[in-house]
């Protein structure tokens, strides 16, 4: 079934000039692009989009890492694109991430491995159509 998945390439990624390299590969993959932007995020969009996190010790660094810098928000859409794109992302935790994932091959332990991890991806259809309500409201 077609559907519709949020990627965030996170201040990181972003900062390391990382963001063409993830666009190539959503759209090597055969996902289209179905919206993006550049913004540093405000505390009330991070707020919402980790909601189901606050109140846990990452929580406030998350935070504070996530509006530290510009990110990119991507909409991309395709057959089964939300588990595609965690495919592609691979596991949160570079170090772990196998190598041809983002993650995998540019990620790595700076001190804060699972924070850093260059990109975000919606993990269910449910997350997908809320995440992309915060950060695209036009196309919720
Ligand atoms: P993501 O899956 O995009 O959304 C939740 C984020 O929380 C996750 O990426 C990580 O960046 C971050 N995160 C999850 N667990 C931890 C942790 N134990 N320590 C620091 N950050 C975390």
């Amino acid at each position: 079934m077609t559907e519709r998945s949020l990627v965030l390439v996170k201040p990181d990624g972003f900062a390391r000039g990382l963001t063409g390299e993830v666009l190539a590969r959503i759209e090597r993959k055969g996902y289209r692009l179905a919206a993006l932007a550049i913004l540093t995020p405000t505390r009330e969009q991070l707020a919402a989009h980790y909601a189901e996190h606050e109140g846990k010790p990452f929580y406030e660094p998350l935070v504070a890492f996530m509006s530290s810098g510009p990110v990119t928000a991507i909409v991309i859409e395709g057959e089964r694109c939300i588990e595609g794109f965690r495919s592609l992302a691979g596991a949160t935790d570079p170090t772990k991430a196998a190598p041809g994932s983002i993650r995998g091959d540019f990620g790595r332990d700076w001190g804060k491995p699972v924070q850093e991890n260059i990109v975000h991806g919606s993990d269910a259809p449910e997350s997908a159509a809320r995440e992309i309500g915060i950060w695209f409201p036009s196309l919720g």
